[in-house]
């Protein structure tokens, strides 16, 4: 994480303040966050965006990744647009006063309630999954007197190498329509035929956590290629390409992510290729990172309560926050690497389970990790906690969820406050 230094007195310093003195101010767990690197991961993907398409597209911020009013309204001052997928992050982003049409609504499940909703608040394209949501799209937007302007979620058949859960190009995907079969060409003569809609635009979303630059470069292919077989069968216009997101990002030593710039650059080269052999406008392209947005930007920050040896087995180091802030390691057994707070430049002479509070074995946080020697009392922070984990959170046991604090220019604030336990009885009838 490059937001990550150490200050004079010897602890670890994100954004120039103190993780310490952040412990101390917000109490722990916390996540800490990085906000001038989010800012500054958005105008990378903005200047490649103009750099490379000549600023024909938008730059949409995945907001599954972190989802809360303060990240809305940075992306919103970061001329980003943004991805929602359901009721509730449309409604959180509105309320931040997020433009609506900068809004690209996703789901392979919308209800009625939620279409009616990004309609009535002039959502600016609604992802279409299927045939079922075509149709209640079309009502809705009829009875609404409105038109509503599509896109179609296609599945380009690509199988990029990253975890089962998180890969979602492949013909095996509840994502999306095939291009298989001829599948994704008649939904989209159905819909051009469809009164209350406007077709604009094709997607798709190969996975998440992808180092490869290939399967990106076969997704731009295979959709561009789609796009001119449309143009030559049917005579029908795709005037937006949108790519979706999935770049990845450093979580362990042994993670080697690209350059994002040169994900953009290549990918690029493919579109601009198939655009001169086919003969087809360029699109106005739309990309979707969420991930590398705000992963490395922030990290969590817990106490020490216990050390358990068990001699000849393994040694349990469990901290005051686990698997309800961070379940990524039960879903995926993700990887992680943590600093000791207190000189996180310490030899790592240690192997030790860094362990959650709740009542479960799996509540795990980095399975024998390497760490310096760890006592009770001393802070650990666990390092790119920035996505997926805030917006994956539980109650589980209930414990309430951690705050967010954002650190800019040396300077601490909350993002979003603690869960009290009133918070966790409000809805208890
Ligand atoms: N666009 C669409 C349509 C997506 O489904 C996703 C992620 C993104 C963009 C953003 O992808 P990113 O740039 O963040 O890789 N919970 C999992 C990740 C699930 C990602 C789902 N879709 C995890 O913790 O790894």
């Amino acid at each position: 994480m490059s937001c990550l230094s150490v200050g004079e007195n010897g602890n670890l310093s994100i954004g120039g303040c103190d993780v310490a003195a952040l412990a101390e101010e917000y109490g722990t767990p916390a996540y800490i966050m990085d906000e001038d690197q989010i800012r500054e991961n958005c105008r990378v993907y903005n200047r490649a965006m103009q750099e490379y398409y000549g600023g024909n597209g938008i730059v949409l911020y995945a907001s599954k990744a972190l989802s809360c009013k303060y990240i809305y309204r940075m992306m919103k001052e970061e001329n980003m647009g943004i991805d929602v997928v359901s009721g509730g992050e449309m409604y959180t982003a509105l309320k931040a006063g997020f433009p609506a049409e900068r809004i690209y609504f996703h789901g392979n499940n919308k209800t009625d309630d939620e279409l009616k909703m990004a309609l009535e608040n002039g959502v600016g394209r609604i992802v279409v999954d299927n045939v079922f949501e075509l149709e209640s799209l079309n009502r809705l937007s009829g009875e609404m007197g409105k038109t509503a302007d599509i896109l179609f979620r296609i599945k380009p058949g690509i199988d990029a190498h990253t975890h089962s859960f998180i890969r979602t190009g492949q013909i095996d995907s509840k994502f999306g329509v095939s291009l298989e079969n001829g599948e994704a060409e008649n939904i989209i003569k159905m819909a051009d035929d469809m009164e209350n809609l406007n077709v604009v635009g094709v997607h798709c979303h190969i996975g998440s956590q992808i180092f490869e630059l290939e399967p990106f470069e076969l997704a731009a292919e295979k959709m561009m290629t789609f796009i001119a077989d449309l143009k030559d069968k049917y005579d029908i216009s795709i005037k937006e390409l949108n790519l979706g997101g999935g770049y990845g990002i450093k979580y362990t030593e042994g993670d080697t992510p690209i350059d994002y710039d040169k994900y953009i650059q290549a990918v690029s080269k493919v579109v601009r290729r198939i655009s001169e052999e086919r003969g087809i406008p360029l699109p106005y392209i739309v990309m979707e990172p969420g991930r590398s947005i705000t992963a490395e930007t922030g990290l969590t920050v817990y106490r020490v309560g216990a050390v358990k040896e068990i001699p000849g087995v393994r040694t349990y180091i469990s901290v005051d926050g686990g698997m309800g802030d961070n379940p990524r390691y039960i879903l995926y057994q993700s990887e992680y690497e943590a600093v000791r707070v207190n000189n996180p430049l310490a030899e790592k002479t240690v192997t030790a389970t860094l362990a959650g509070k709740c009542c479960e074995s799996g509540d795990i946080l980095i399975k024998d990790a390497k760490l310096p020697e760890i006592k009770v009392g001393d802070l650990v922070a666990v390092l790119a906690t920035g996505a997926y984990n805030y917006s994956m959170a539980s109650n589980y046991n209930r414990i309430p969820r951690l705050p967010i604090v954002m650190v800019s220019g040396g300077k601490s604030r909350l993002a979003v406050k603690r869960e009290s336990y009133d918070d966790l009885i409000a809805n208890d009838l």
